[in-house]
């Protein structure tokens, strides 16, 4: 595949700010619009275990607020999997989550958790939601998203983004190696792939320039970013970026 690369905007980092205070302001729902309109092709919120930052109501303004698709980001628990059916989003991202971790760090354990994730990922499917899970670059958890049966993977680019953030040398260029092969993998299996997490300005475009990535999802660069230029001029520039790595 290599059509347009669309482009998730997380809002998750709107809503921490917003609870640094408590009240309604900066509003998830009125980011959600702004990034939709600056160019935006869906919304990407994770409603945590502990509400750190979106909220349910957050998804409750979200699903009736905006056009553009959600995916709701989610760990593997009953509780998630209740709020996914209520909601019905057009796609859900199953996260690995600890509660004592800053953000979500490393990827689901497709492999090793893979019992436990089948009711999870057929109650999802089963409900017309398109499933995701959000895995390392390898070919285990790309084998083990394929026994699972699910439409897509999401490769975590983390460890590529800390990577390339010091002078980019042969570890990075080692890392998007194992991105690239496990894109190229999962596409020649039929599973969509995309990509996402620590990605800015500096190191979208050679993720953005594999063929096969369909989507990538980005968001604390993006909001850190608006905060000097505005979110609408921090997508459309990043949306400039991906397109023009095509
Ligand atoms: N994709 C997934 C599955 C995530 O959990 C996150 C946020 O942690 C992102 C993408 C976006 O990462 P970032 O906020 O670093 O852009």
């Amino acid at each position: 595949m290599t059509g347009k690369l669309r482009l998730g905007v997380n809002i998750d980092h709107v809503a921490t700010i917003r609870n640094a205070r408590g009240g309604e302001h900066p509003d998830p729902l009125r980011a959600a619009q702004a990034a939709e309109r600056a160019g935006a092709d869906g919304i990407t919120a994770h409603l945590r275990e502990d509400r750190r930052h979106i909220t349910d109501g957050d998804i409750d303004r979200l699903m009736k607020g905006i056009s553009l698709p959600l995916n709701l980001e989610m760990a593997a628990t009953q509780e998630m999997l209740r709020i996914a059916l209520a909601h019905q989003p057009h796609a859900a991202c199953i996260v690995p989550e600890k509660r004592e971790e800053r953000t979500t760090e490393g990827g689901l354990d497709a492999a090793g958790q893979f019992d436990a994730l089948v009711p999870i990922v057929d109650q999802l499917g089963a409900a017309g939601i398109r499933v995701s899970l959000f895995i390392e670059p390898s070919e285990r958890q790309v084998d083990a998203a394929l026994r699972l049966g699910v439409p897509v993977v999401e490769f975590h680019t983390g460890r590529f983004a800390s990577l390339f953030a010091d002078v980019p040398g042969e570890d990075a260029v080692a890392e998007l190696r194992r991105i690239t092969d496990a894109v190229a993998l999962a596409a020649k299996n039929g599973i969509e792939a995309h990509a996402g997490h620590g990605l800015t300005f500096d190191n979208v475009v050679p993720v953005a320039a594999i063929p096969q990535v369909a989507e990538l999802n980005i968001g604390h660069f993006l909001i850190g970013e608006a905060i000097f230029t505005g979110l609408e001029a921090s997508v459309a520039r990043m949306r400039a970026l991906m397109d023009g790595a095509r």
